[in-house]
Order: C-alpha cells, then structure tokens, then sequence
C-alpha cells in the first residue's frame, strides 16, 4: 500500500476537506491518521462514518503550539496535511487579526513543530484567491500575485513561510493552490450549496447576482485528495506550488441551469443585483462579496507534468454526488450559511 507505515496528520480533518483527506489516507493503507482539529467549523459528523482503529482525533489549535507538539511528538507523525484555516471571505475582512493569527501563525506552529519533530513532509491548503483578478486566463502558478481579501493575504504568507522553511531549513512543503472545491460534506454557504439547497431542498429558484456571467472553476473533492496522495509519495513536489483545479471555467449562470436540468424542475432562475455587502433582496441571508472575482480558472498542467496528475471527475457527476448526500442528510444546512 503507498502510505504503508505513515502516521500522518491532518490539521482540521474534522472539516469538509480535511475528512476526505483522512478517509482516504486510511484506505491508501496508512499506518495510522492523527485528525487535529478545534472543531471550530469542524464537526464530527464529517468522521462517524469512518469505522478504523487507526484513525486517532485530537481536540487542539493549531495556535497551542506546545498542545500541537506533543501530539506530532507523541503520535510519531512522518506527514503532516494542514488544512486547519479561518477560510470565510467575508468575516475574515471583519476580522483581519483573527484569520491572519490562524492562517499565519497556526501555519509557523505547524513548520515550527515540523521541525523539531523531522517531520518528512508538509502538505499546504492555499487557495486561488492569493492571484486576485485574472489577467489571463487560466492563470497559471506564475500569475502576478495580487492576492483578493485578506484572506488571500493570509494564504500568500503562510504559503511563502513554507517555501522559505524548505529553502532555509531543508524541510518538505508542497503547497496546493485549490480552485473552488466542492463534493459531499461540503459546508453551506458559497453559491453551489446555495443553488442545491433552494432547487432540492426547497423546491426554489436559485438566485443568481448580477448577470451570472462570474466564471467559476469547481474541482471535485475526491480528485484534490488524489493530488495530495501523489505529491506524498513525489519527492520532485517538495518546495513546490501547484494549482489544483478543474482547469475549466462554468458561469454562474450555467451552473443554476445544470442544476436546474438535473433536478428536472422548471423552477427558472432569479436575477438579483446587490450591491457588494449587500444581502440579496430574496435571500436575506446571502451576502454579495465585497471586490467579487470575475474569473477564476486555474491551469493545472504544472500538478499533470510534476505529479501525473489530472481531475477525472465531471462537474456534472461531482455535484449529482453532493445532491445525493445532502438530500440523504438535509440537516446539515439547516444552519446559517458561513459568509
Ligand atoms: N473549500 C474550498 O473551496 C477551499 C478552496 C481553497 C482553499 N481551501 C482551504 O482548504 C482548507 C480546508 O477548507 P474546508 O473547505 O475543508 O474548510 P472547513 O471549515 O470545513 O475545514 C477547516 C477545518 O479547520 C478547523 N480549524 C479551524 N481553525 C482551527 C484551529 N485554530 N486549530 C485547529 N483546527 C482549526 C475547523 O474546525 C475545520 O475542521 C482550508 O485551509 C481552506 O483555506 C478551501
């Protein structure tokens, strides 16, 4: 099995994310899964499912960094995967210390424990949002770097900090730059869990901002833990990014139709123009985002030439998928949605 033998950690493995990363470790034949997690946005619930006495949770921050290092220490992890972020756009511009103190200083506690631990590698979540506006399209890896929100700020810098742990300290970090990512157990709140919950929850048109013209790039969670398995055991990754993506481009519009098509309902669609952080008038719980992106699609050929790497799952088959798990557990968006 590829991950014989590693104990590997996930930082917020109790996330959407984080708990396929943690699934599918186990099953690619880990020795052991360290899931360390506040449960501040994660929850349990993303992990019952998961029946292995290999598979370990710990209840920490990744900013206790004497709590993180005795557990990396004591559980003798060889892999390290951070995904453990402050990751809302919106409250992250309310609250620029608070995501920066997670995303900055809970990314050096990890390097730092990393360390001293010989740790043999450390995988990244960064995200797209460290390129800001597109100025060509699809934006590849070397794409000018004008991150958009503070929490693109926050990604670009913790992302820098593990280049530079590789160069100054010779320790393994690969940094995946992640598109929009979406599948089951994906939290509610950005437009796709939107547009499923109002067409097959609640029998409701989706409701499109602006002229949905917005070009989105979805990648299918399954492919992303894919990624992070070959860059494991791919020792030409170390020090690198990579885009992780779809590498094709759907406008906000044409989503609402394949939604729409899937469901078989003529429901149609609602145009609404807020203005940014502004509510919208028929989802008074749905904020438009400050400086919206107009493109987003990132070229993934670096992850294909380095790693082998490619999705393989259609856009059209990833959300029948998320459809299929959020109508066999509707609960979970019975929430406020994360803004
Ligand atoms: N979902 C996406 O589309 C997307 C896109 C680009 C990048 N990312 C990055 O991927 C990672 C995972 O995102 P997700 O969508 O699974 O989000 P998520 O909120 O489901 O997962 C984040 C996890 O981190 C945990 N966490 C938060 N603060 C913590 C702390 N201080 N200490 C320990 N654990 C903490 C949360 O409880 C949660 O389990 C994040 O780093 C995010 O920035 C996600």
């Amino acid at each position: 099995m590829v991950l014989e033998g590693k104990n590997i950690m996930v930082t917020g493995g109790a996330g959407f994310i984080g708990s396929h990363l943690v699934e599918e470790y186990l099953k690619w034949g880990a020795e052991k899964v360290v899931v360390y997690d506040d449960f501040s946005s994660g929850t349990m619930e993303n992990l019952n499912h998961i029946k292995s006495n290999r598979l370990k949770i710990i209840k920490g921050s990744v900013l206790d960094a004497i709590l993180l290092n005795k557990a990396i220490k004591s559980e003798e992890i060889n892999i390290i995967d951070h995904q453990a972020a402050k990751l809302e756009v919106y409250s992250g511009i309310l609250n620029v210390k608070k995501e920066a103190r997670v995303n900055i200083f809970g990314t050096l506690n990890v390097l730092e424990a990393a360390i001293k631990n010989k740790v043999e590698k450390v995988l990244f979540a960064s995200s797209a949002a460290v390129y800001g506006q597109a100025k060509k399209v699809p934006q590849d890896e070397m794409h000018p770097l004008e991150p958009h929100w503070p929490y693109g700020v926050s990604k670009l810098c913790a992302e820098r900090y593990c280049i530079q742990y590789n160069r100054l300290y010779g320790l393994n970090t690969v940094a995946f730059r992640y598109s929009i990512v979406y599948g089951p157990r994906e939290w509610f709140g950005r437009v796709l869990t939107m547009f499923i919950k109002r067409i097959f929850l609640e029998n409701k048109p989706p409701v499109v901002f602006g002229d949905g013209t917005q070009i989105r790039d979805y990648v299918y969670v399954k492919d992303l833990v894919r990624a992070h398995i070959l860059a494991i055991i791919n020792e030409k990754s170390n020090g690198e990014v990579f885009n992780i993506s779809s590498g094709k481009g759907i406008s906000i519009k044409d989503l609402a139709h394949l939604l729409l098509e899937i469901s078989g309902k003529n429901l149609g669609i609602i145009f609404d123009n807020p203005k940014e952080g502004e509510v919208s008038q028929y989802q008074p719980e749905r904020i438009r985002l400050p400086s919206e992106l107009r493109v987003l699609v990132l070229d993934n050929r670096k992850a294909n030439e380095i790693l082998g790497w490619r999705p393989e799952t259609s856009l059209r088959d990833g959300v029948i998928e998320e459809i299929k798990w959020i109508m066999a557990n509707p609960w979970r968006w019975q929430v406020k949605p994360r803004v």
